[in-house]
């Protein structure tokens, strides 16, 4: 079973991107741990990353056809991207929606989140750990069918 982990804009800063909110641990250091999380549990994982929304929403369509869920850090896109709430909502995988930071607790912007509703479920708060707790929700997704 194959799970993809997508990452919206500016994620590909992480580490030197504001650190004191977002950690000091680059993307490919959180995706090397959580390919090791990975393989333990007995999964293949992808990991995609990119800044242009209509990528993000090819690279959701491609993921039904050979993925079983997606962790998806949707970076400032949750906050207004109906495009990207559509291709989660035209899917029938598990999304699982990602957040470094506690987002409710930040800017009023940051407390909406559109992609929510399409989602199965969502993590905020605890840094690179989100996407680990995520791996372990998709892991109870797939066990409840
Ligand atoms: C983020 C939170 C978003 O509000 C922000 O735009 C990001 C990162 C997070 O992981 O905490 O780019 O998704």
């Amino acid at each position: 079973m194959k799970i993809l982990v997508l990452n919206g804009p500016n994620l590909n800063l992480l580490g030197e991107r504001e650190p004191a909110v977002y950690g000091d641990n680059s993307l490919e250091t959180i995706n090397a741990e959580l390919a090791k999380k990975a393989a333990d549990m007995g999964y293949d994982i992808e990991f995609f990353q990119s800044n242009g929304e209509g990528t993000i929403i090819d690279s959701l369509h491609t993921a039904r056809l050979d993925c079983a869920g997606v962790i998806l850090n949707a970076g400032a896109y949750t906050h207004y991207s109906y495009a990207i709430r559509d291709a989660i909502a035209a899917i029938k995988i598990p999304v699982i929606e990602v957040h470094l930071s506690n987002v409710d607790s930040r800017e009023e912007f940051r407390k909406t989140s559109v992609i929510a509703p399409v989602c199965k479920g969502s993590i905020s708060g605890f840094g690179k750990y989100s996407y680990v707790l995520a791996l372990s929700a998709l892991d109870y997704c797939f066990g409840e069918k």
